[in-house]
């Protein structure tokens, strides 16, 4: 994602910058490949999940910022549900999954969490992430409390835990664009939340 960088002049003027571009020898654009290779060598040498999420981040820049074609998919949400899924990756029997996922504007997700890390680069659009955490009562379990939110602009990245509880919603009219990054899914530690009636459900 090309975002502008500024420059203030010697009068306090603040202007948009000129990149000067440097020609370069090695590929200018960051393929898709590329980036899975180094996923595969991240994911070989570190296990702690947070820190593969420190090491993976700067690559989803690297991926924002030096591959076009990210931002070339025509994909909209489909008008009956409010949201599409384009799966750029899924290997049998590798631990990743790769999606662009488009929502309708005004289109708020059920409240859940992933089981497993994750990565969300916003690449079109505003998104208002909620964030929950499990606040359990003797008599109701699964209940849980909201906790903060935090709002996505074009080029924003945020990196989830597996047990990072969240419900999204499109802002605005127009539909979000994600580029959207999974390890692999511990199925029996992903939930639905309700937080009205304190349940949480598999799926
Ligand atoms: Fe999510």
């Amino acid at each position: 994602m090309k975002k502008q960088d500024w420059l203030v002049d010697n009068n306090g003027v603040c202007l948009p910058l000129k990149i000067l571009s440097i020609p370069s020898k090695t590929a200018s654009v960051y393929r898709l490949y590329r980036f899975l290779t180094d996923l595969e060598d991240i994911l070989e040498t570190i296990q702690d999940d947070e820190k593969r999420l420190g090491a993976i981040a700067p690559l989803m820049r690297k991926l924002l910022n030096e591959s076009p074609w990210l931002y070339l998919s025509m994909l909209e949400p489909n008008p009956d549900t409010g949201w599409e899924i384009m799966t750029l990756y899924d290997e049998p029997s590798f631990p990743l999954t790769v999606q662009l996922v488009a929502w309708a504007g005004g289109t708020v997700s059920p409240i859940h969490n992933h089981g497993c890390w994750g990565i969300v680069a916003l690449l079109e659009g505003k998104e208002k992430n909620t964030f929950w955490r499990r606040n359990p009562q003797p008599n109701q379990p699964d209940k849980i409390e909201k906790v903060g939110e935090k709002i996505l602009t074009e080029g924003d990245i945020l990196c989830f835990s597996a047990d990072a509880i969240h419900h999204i919603e499109a802002m605005g009219n127009q539909p979000t664009i994600s580029f959207n990054l999974y390890g692999e899914t511990d199925y029996d530690r992903r939930f639905e939340f309700n937080a009205r009636e304190n349940t949480a459900i598999n799926f």
